[in-house]
């Protein structure tokens, strides 16, 4: 099933529940506005055209808000589900934000940095009719960062002729990014998945975890994890991984990552550490385990074998529909991409309102503040899924999509 297909499942299962009328239904599903475009550049020196694509999900409660991805598997069923998780992200954790999503079908490892900077510079270009600091705020995603953000918002600002900063989020710090954001989305994962396991009698001290992929979103969940006295005992990446019964040292490896190449785990070394594959990874008996790499990872064949109590999904939809199935109905407490990972948006929103505000806030205040929207939301959706027996999956839909129906009767639309 294509990630497509598992938000629609997960999307009915809520809808269903809530007994939603046809004609919402597809007013909610479908996006306001699908935009592709064709970008000249060139790959490795060769003169290639390029497919870039926007989708606008649903602007009720604010701005369209999604990341752009750089990634040869880009198209559009995915981009268009992509673009619809960040809707009902947004609305749960109550962020003045609709949802989008976006992205190049490229290959960026074949790319030279001048070749990257003149597609992202055209591809801004020609997006730029259809979005702004308050109608679209696109961000960084898979294979982006805050250097193509930077090149991103120049463009924009010779266009428009005035400062574009609040027009993307992600940026670095020093042009109008906000500390806290490079560790936010990992950070939110560590976070709530403490907070799950507090709630069904585990503490942190006495908590064992597995993080899967040591990007952007698992290396900063591993430390968090770490920092708060979680024992990590294994961690992968796409060249494998490592498992230790007595504890990673995740600041260690972090240091190590840092310099390695390709910033990979392959070569690290510490006393007890033994290689894992990605799927012994999965099965672990730990308390937390943490997939922060891609989609579909846990099918219903792992999710039978899956011996964690709590699931906090640091990647989006690392658990297909009928894996999640699977969890469920073995009682294993899911904490949904739309909940576990929002902690980077919630911080691209801070990002935002610091931009229109022109101030700066410290890193702790930033992440104090974030921690309490997740946590928060966190309490929430364990109510609403202790009230209507239902997963933490159904009832973070039912709660954001209940927020996108007022929005949209409010205005009208529905
Ligand atoms: N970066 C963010 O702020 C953010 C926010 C919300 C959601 N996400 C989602 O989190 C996921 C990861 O994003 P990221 O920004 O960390 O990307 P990244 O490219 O920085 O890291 C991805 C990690 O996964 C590993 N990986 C790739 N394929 C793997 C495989 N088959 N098995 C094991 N590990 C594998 C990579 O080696 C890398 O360590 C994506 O689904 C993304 O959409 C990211």
């Amino acid at each position: 099933m294509s990630l497509l297909d598992n938000v629609k499942v997960f999307f009915d299962q809520a809808a269903k529940k809530m007994a939603i009328d046809d004609h919402v239904r597809q007013m909610l599903e479908e996006p306001d506005r699908i935009i592709e475009v064709k970008i000249p550049g060139t790959e490795n020196g060769k003169p290639k055209v390029f497919r870039g694509y926007r989708v606008q999900h649903n602007n009720a409660r604010g701005p369209y808000k999604g990341g752009l991805r750089y990634h040869p598997t880009v198209e559009m069923d995915e981009v268009v589900a992509l673009a619809g998780l960040m809707t009902w992200k947004c609305s749960l954790l109550n962020v003045p934000y609709g949802g989008g999503k976006g992205g190049i079908s490229c290959d960026p490892t074949k790319m030279t940095r001048q070749e990257l900077e003149a597609i992202s510079r055209a591809f801004i270009r020609q997006l730029m009719p259809n979005i702004g600091p308050t109608v679209d705020v696109p961000a960084p995603d898979v294979n982006t960062d805050g250097q193509i953000m930077a090149w991103m918002v120049d463009e924009a600002t010779q266009i428009a002729g005035e400062s574009m900063l609040p027009l993307l989020t992600g940026k670095p710090v020093s042009m109008g990014g906000s500390l806290g954001r490079t560790e936010s989305t990992g950070y939110g994962v560590a976070r709530v998945g403490v907070e799950a396991l507090k709630k069904i009698g585990i503490e942190p001290k006495d908590a064992t975890a597995a993080v899967q992929g040591f990007g952007k979103v698992g290396g900063w969940t591993a430390a968090r994890l770490y920092k708060m006295g979680v024992k990590v005992v294994a961690v992968s990446d796409i060249s494998g991984g490592y498992y230790c019964k007595d504890g990673i040292n995740i600041e260690d490896l972090m240091k190590y990552t840092a310099t390695s190449k390709g910033h990979l785990i392959e070569g690290f070394s510490a006393p007890g550490l033994t290689k894992i594959s990605n799927d012994e990874l999965l099965t672990l008996d730990v308390d937390l385990l943490c997939p922060c790499a891609m989609e579909n990872q846990i099918d219903p064949g792992v999710a039978k074998r899956v011996r964690a109590k709590v699931i906090s999904e640091g990647a989006n939809g690392p658990v297909t529909a009928d894996g999640d199935a699977v969890l469920t109905e073995r009682g294993i407490v899911v904490i949904p991409d739309i909940l576990a990972n929002a902690g980077g948006v919630t911080v691209s929103y801070f990002e935002w309102v610091q931009n229109f505000q022109h101030i700066s806030w410290t890193f702790d205040e930033v992440i104090n503040k974030m921690d309490s929207m997740m946590v928060n939301c966190l309490n929430d959706v364990w109510e609403v899924s202790q009230k209507e027996k239902c997963s933490l999956r159904t009832a973070a839909f039912i709660l954001s999509i209940t927020r996108v129906i007022e929005a949209m009767k409010l205005t009208g639309k529905i």
